[in-house]
C-alpha cells in the first residue's frame, strides 16, 4: 500500500478507504518501476534547445507530471493551494522573456520570429497559471498571458470560416494548431470565469476539424495542413492526430502509430504515439463509458512501444523529425514531452481507476 500512498495520495488528497479499495497493485509497481526511466526523458526535455511549440509543449508536460493539482485534469486547476509549480513556472518566465512584441511567447530566439500564429500561445496556460500561483509575480504574469491572448484574438489572421490562422503571413489550418491554441483560450476563459472565450476555443477546434476532416483507410482522420488561401490541402497526408479509432485501427506491426497513414512515409513514430496513448488514458479516466478497456489496452501496447524505444540517455526513437516530418530524427522535444503526458495520463488513470 505504501508505493501507492506516494503514487496517488497526492493526487487523490483522499481517504485511505480509497488507498485500500484499490485492487491494481500490479499497474502501481510498473509504473514506478519506470520512475528512472521517467526523469531520463524529461531531463532530455528541458535540456533541450527548444522552439516555440516545444516550450509549450514541455510545459505542458511538466504541470501534468509534476504538479498535477494544476493540471486541467487536476483537482483544483484554476485556484491556487498554496504550493507554488516552480519548474513549470521556470519554463514559463522563459516563455514570457521571449515574448515579441505582438504579444507570441517563445518567439525571440535567434534571428526570425515564428512562421505560426498559433505555436506561442502553447506556452500560454502556464503563464496564466503564474498569475494566481506566485503572487510576487502575479502581474507580470496576467499581463503576459494577456498580450498573447490579445495577439489571437485581435492580431492572427483570420480564415474565410472565422478561424484563427496556424500561419502568421497565411490562412492555413494545421491539425498541430488545436493542440497550440484553443486550450490557451479555453482556459483563460475557465480561469477569468469567461464563457465567451470558453465559446472561441470550442469553435476553433469545430472549425479546425471541419477544414481538416477526411475520410482515411481506417475511418475518419484528419489531414495535417489546409491552405484556406487557395483551398487545396498543402499537406494531405494524414498525420498522427488525436483520432482514436482510426488511429488505433492503424497500428504498425510496432504497435506505434505511423507518422503518415497516407500520403508520406509510414514509420512508426514514437511522438505521436506518446501523445495518443496520453490521450487514450485521459478518455478513458474522464469518460470510462465512452472509452472502455478496449481503448486502455491499446494504450498500454502503445505505451509498452514506447518504452522499448527508450535509449540510455532517456532518448525516444524512433520519432518523426521535428523540422521535417516525413523523416527519421535523432530527437524530438516535443516526443520527450508526450512520453511525460503518456506516464502522467497512465498514473492518473491508475490512481483513479
Ligand atoms: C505588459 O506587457 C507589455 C507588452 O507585452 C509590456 O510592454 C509591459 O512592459 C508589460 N507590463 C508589465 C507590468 O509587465
Ligand atoms: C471575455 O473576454 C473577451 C476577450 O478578452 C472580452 O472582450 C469580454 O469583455 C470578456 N467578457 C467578460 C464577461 O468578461
Ligand atoms: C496554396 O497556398 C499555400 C500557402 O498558403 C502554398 O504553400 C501552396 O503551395 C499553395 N498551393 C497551390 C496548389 O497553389
Ligand atoms: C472499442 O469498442 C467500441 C464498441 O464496441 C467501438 O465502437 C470502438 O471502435 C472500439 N475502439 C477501439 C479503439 O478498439
Amino acid at each position: 500500500m505504501f508505493p501507492y500512498l506516494l503514487l496517488c495520495g497526492f493526487l487523490l488528497g483522499h481517504t485511505l478507504t480509497a488507498v485500500v479499495a484499490t485492487s491494481n497493485s500490479d499497474e502501481q509497481a510498473l509504473y514506478e518501476s519506470y520512475s528512472h526511466m521517467i526523469t531520463n526523458i524529461k531531463s532530455a526535455m528541458l535540456d533541450s534547445m527548444r522552439a516555440s511549440w516545444e516550450q509549450g509543449t514541455a510545459l505542458g508536460s511538466i504541470i501534468e507530471l509534476s504538479y498535477p493539482q494544476y493540471s486541467v485534469f487536476g483537482d483544483t486547476p484554476f485556484i491556487s493551494t498554496g504550493a507554488i509549480p516552480i519548474s513549470a513556472l521556470h519554463l514559463a518566465l522563459s516563455a514570457v522573456v521571449r515574448q515579441s512584441s505582438d504579444g507570441r511567447l517563445s518567439q525571440v530566439i535567434g534571428d526570425a520570429l515564428d512562421g505560426a500564429a498559433l505555436d506561442g500561445a502553447s506556452a500560454g496556460s502556464g503563464v496564466l497559471l503564474g498569475s494566481f500561483t506566485d503572487p510576487l509575480r502575479s502581474a507580470y504574469w496576467a499581463n503576459a498571458s494577456k498580450a498573447q491572448l490579445d495577439f489571437l484574438l485581435y492580431k492572427a489572421p483570420r480564415t474565410s470560416t472565422g478561424a484563427i490562422s496556424h500561419r502568421i503571413d497565411s490562412k492555413q489550418y494545421w491539425a498541430d494548431g488545436v493542440y497550440m491554441g484553443p486550450p490557451f483560450i479555453a482556459y483563460y476563459g475557465a480561469v477569468t470565469q469567461n464563457q465567451t472565450l470558453l465559446q472561441l476555443a470550442y469553435d476553433n477546434c469545430r472549425l479546425y476539424r471541419d477544414a481538416l476532416l477526411v475520410p482515411g483507410p481506417t475511418g475518419n482522420l484528419w489531414a495535417h495542413i489546409y491552405s484556406d488561401d487557395n483551398k487545396t490541402f498543402f499537406d494531405e497526408g494524414i498525420w498522427g492526430t488525436e483520432i482514436l479509432d482510426g488511429e488505433f485501427a492503424a497500428l504498425t506491426p510496432q504497435n506505434l502509430v505511423p507518422d503518415y497513414l497516407t500520403g508520406g512515409s509510414p514509420f512508426g513514430d514514437a511522438s505521436s504515439s506518446a501523445a495518443l496513448s496520453s490521450v487514450a488514458y485521459r478518455a478513458s479516466t474522464l469518460f470510462p463509458d465512452h472509452f472502455p478497456s478496449n481503448y486502455t489496452d491499446v494504450a498500454a501496447r502503445i505505451r509498452d512501444a514506447v518504452i522499448g524505444g527508450v535509449d540510455e540517455l532517456g532518448v525516444l526513437s524512433p520519432v518523426v523529425d521535428p523540422l521535417s516530418f516525413g523523416v527519421v530524427g535523432v530527437l524530438s522535444t516535443e516526443g520527450q514531452a508526450f512520453a511525460g503526458m503518456m506516464f502522467s495520463a497512465w498514473r492518473d488513470w491508475i490512481c483513479w481507476d
